[in-house]
């Protein structure tokens, strides 16, 4: 098992990419530490992993809130000793026009995927350094690199200071056995995804199998991802097979964006 006796944080385990990789990593050994901000959802996830034999706790917390963010690490510490592995995924948006993005959006979505995610890497790097070093895999996204079909503005400027934030916290804590890296997940079926697809199907009265055959479109592979496939990356990059890599923000999105 390529995560054996790991303690792994995982943020937005409730649902989507964070469930599907809280389930690959228990697969592969990890000891987990599921957080979101919907506490029944998590609890159906722990009993998921304890049912497949793994082992997690749930903790319910706001990764826009620092001393949440204390609660989070604390209880890994507290749990299982240590923490190896921090998936820092939990991340929000909603479709909005360019100039319809009002000072609101831009906040929440600011205070949860980039103000969020770096708050949660440095508390994770401080107990990491500590212990003697660690891995950070953050979750940006293909809007980050100024793919077009985003859902808006506010959120492609916030995962592309998750991809500028991988690389700094990389040079930072390479010098403490700390890898940071970033997954950039194309169009992925899960409930943000859906979320989309159903606000803009009521929207402009396109129906949703049309918007979900338009979301495959101009993908060289043909297909969207399913969760598994971010997982599946996740996993890799938390393990010790990807040790010398650090610093980098990978495309898993069928070729849709090659830069
Ligand atoms: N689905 C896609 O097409 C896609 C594409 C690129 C990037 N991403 C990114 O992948 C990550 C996971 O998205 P997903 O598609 O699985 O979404 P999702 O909505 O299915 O899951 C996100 C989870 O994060 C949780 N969450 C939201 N705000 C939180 C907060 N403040 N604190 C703790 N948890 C919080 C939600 O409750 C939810 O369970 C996000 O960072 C998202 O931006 C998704």
């Amino acid at each position: 098992m390529r995560l054996a006796e790991k303690a792994a944080l995982i943020t937005g385990a409730a649902a989507g990419i964070g469930r599907a990789t809280a389930m690959a990593m228990a697969r592969e050994g990890a000891r987990l530490v599921l957080v979101d901000i919907q506490a029944e959802k998590l609890d159906a996830r722990v009993r998921e992993i304890e049912a497949e034999g793994g082992t997690a706790i749930g903790l319910k917390a706001d990764v826009s809130d620092l001393a949440q963010i204390e609660r989070m690490v604390a209880a890994s510490v507290a749990e299982y000793g240590r923490l190896d592995i921090l998936f820092n995924n939990a991340g929000v948006t909603r479709r909005c026009a360019f100039m319809d993005i009002d000072e609101a959006l831009w906040d929440h979505v600011h205070s949860v995927n980039a103000k969020g995610a770096f708050f949660c890497m440095k508390r994770a790097a401080e107990t990491m350094i500590a212990q003697g070093g660690g891995t950070i895999v953050n979750t940006a996204s293909i809007a980050g690199r100024g793919f077009p079909g985003t859902s808006n503005a506010a959120y492609a400027a916030s995962k592309g200071a998750v991809i500028a934030m991988t690389m700094q916290a990389a040079h930072a804590l390479g010098k403490h056995n700390i890898t940071v890296n970033a997954i950039c997940p194309g169009v992925t079926r899960t409930e943000l995804f859906q979320n989309i697809l159903e606000m803009r199907s009521e929207k402009d009265g396109i129906p949703l199998a049309e918007l979900e055959q338009q979301a495959a479109r101009g993908i060289p592979l043909g297909r969207v991802n399913e969760a598994a496939d971010i997982a599946e990356m996740a996993v890799f990059l938390a393990s010790p097979a990807a040790r010398n890599i650090t610093g980098q923000s990978i495309n898993v999105d069928g070729g849709l964006v090659m830069v």
